[in-house]
């Protein structure tokens, strides 16, 4: 039988996009490798983020189509935001390259392979104004899954490649969201995790679209909390999560619902990029400091048990050291359960491409070193508040430490290292005293 492998960067939405041409490879009788070594077919999915990324995937395309030198028949193909960024290039830049995808049309990708298996490469690739494919396939077994509901992105952050890898911005009909969540409650998912790059402009229409799916008359107003309602109300279901975040989405509605609706967890990713105000505006992100320290105020007041996470970039064009102080004071303001912090790089066809990047790189290090200094103290103290707590956690199975023990996610997504239970099964519930913390774990002795 033909076995393949998909080694995937970057984000969730990649992640998703890597199951489901799993799935569908799986459907036209392929099986997964056991390791990528092993496999006939393997498919880099790719980012776009950063020049690093590409940099790492256009690095490991190049050995595995080297491989192809001793194993002829083997299919090395790529798909995502670095193939739909480079389309036909990649072909110069990898003569043996069997396929190429753009992130928009990933339903080609198992047609691909079967074509490669013949000897006929493909490139696809779908225009950014075109309606994308959803994925919507998935691989059973699993007792959590990232369901995407928002595809592309209309903010066109200064920085951000994104609206040029994955186009204009397009919600997924919500009966077709139901639909996929309830399929997989029945196959025994609890945790579903709904994945949009801007995830709360969901339902609010896109102009592009309009024409073959027009906004219906008396539309509701705030369209994403309705949606985590219903699929808060399918039986099976046990947690929700959604990522990304933007403050703009910080409704009285959701606010409420994280308050109220005993699903959805009490955990919200929120990338703030910078903390001054000259950065925030030159980066077009449609807030301030003040805006935003608001939004994470009223999340708090009504939800104090809220986790809350971000994006931080450093070295932006023109980022001054009193705009970095401004990042770490608000960092501190906002207390951060876990950041994600990134060097500034500028990325093709984007605004701030036309800028100079004039932070030099060891200034990025070190402020980038700061902030995670900061942080590790900072997470480290929440994480040692939560001790003498009773926490609910959904188990995810054997510890990857110590398979005597188990691991699970708090409501808060933090990780609960804990002795099972006899009977104990991934998916499950249970309460637990949490004895213990380290700066990323916390352990229920
Ligand atoms: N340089 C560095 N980091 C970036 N990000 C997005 N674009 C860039 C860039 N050009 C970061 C942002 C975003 C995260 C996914 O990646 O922080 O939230
Ligand atoms: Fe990029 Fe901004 Fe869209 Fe996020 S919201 S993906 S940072 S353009």
């Amino acid at each position: 039988m033909t076995t393949f492998a998909i080694h995937t960067y970057g984000c969730q939405m990649n992640v998703r996009e890597s199951e489901a041409a799993a799935k569908a490879l799986i459907d036209a009788g392929l099986a997964q490798a056991p390791d990528e070594e092993a496999a006939d077919v393997v498919i880099v999915n790719t980012c776009s983020v950063r020049g690093k990324a590409e940099d790492k995937a256009l690095g490991k395309l190049g050995l595995l189509c080297a491989t192809k030198r001793t194993r002829p028949g083997r299919v090395v193909g790529v798909m995502g935001c670095m193939a739909q960024r480079l389309g036909e290039g990649l072909f110069k830049r990898l003569p043996a390259l069997d396929f190429a995808i753009g992130t928009r049309c990933a339903e080609r990708v198992a047609p691909a392979v079967e074509a490669a298996l013949q000897g006929r490469p493909t490139l696809a690739l779908r225009g950014l104004h075109e309606r994308p494919d959803a994925p919507s396939g998935h691989v059973a077994g699993g007792f959590s899954a990232f369901v995407t509901i928002l595809l592309g992105c209309n903010r066109r952050c200064a920085y951000c490649i994104v609206p040029d890898v994955r186009g204009d911005e397009w919600s997924r009909p919500a009966r077709d969201v139901l639909a996929e969540v309830r399929a997989l409650a029945a196959q025994g998912v609890r945790e579903v995790t709904l994945l949009g790059q801007s995830i709360m402009n969901y339902g609010l229409r896109t102009p592009a679209f309009d024409a073959d799916d027009p906004p219906s008359p008396g539309g509701y107003a705030l369209p994403f909390p309705r949606l985590l309602e219903a699929v808060a109300a399918i039986p099976g279901i046990a947690r929700i999560r959604f990522t990304s975040g933007h403050p703009a989405g910080v409704t009285d509605e959701l606010v409420r619902l994280f308050r109220e609706e005993p699903k959805l967890c009490r955990h919200l990713h929120l990338p703030v990029q910078s903390g001054s105000d000259a950065v925030l505006a030159r980066m077009r992100r449609g807030y301030t400091r003040e805006g935003y320290l608001a939004a994470v105020a009223r999340l708090r007041e009504a939800v104090p048990d809220l986790a809350l996470t971000t994006d931080v970039i450093v070295g932006f064009p023109g980022e001054t050291e009193a705009d970095f102080q401004a990042t770490r004071t608000l960092m501190e303001a906002a207390r951060f359960d876990n950041a994600f912090i990134f060097k500034y790089s500028p990325r093709p066809g984007t605004l701030s491409a036309t800028w100079e990047d004039d932070v030099p790189d060891a200034e990025k290090a070190r402020r980038n070193q700061i902030l995670l200094g900061d942080q590790d103290v900072r997470g480290a103290a929440l994480n040692q508040a939560l001790v003498g707590t009773t926490q609910r956690v959904l188990a995810e199975g054997p510890s990857l430490r110590n398979k005597a023990r188990w691991s699970g996610r708090t409501s808060g997504n933090k990780i609960v290292v804990f002795a099972p239970p006899p009977g104990l099964r991934p998916g499950d519930l249970l309460d637990l005293a949490i004895t213990r913390a380290a700066p990323q774990t916390l352990y229920a002795d």
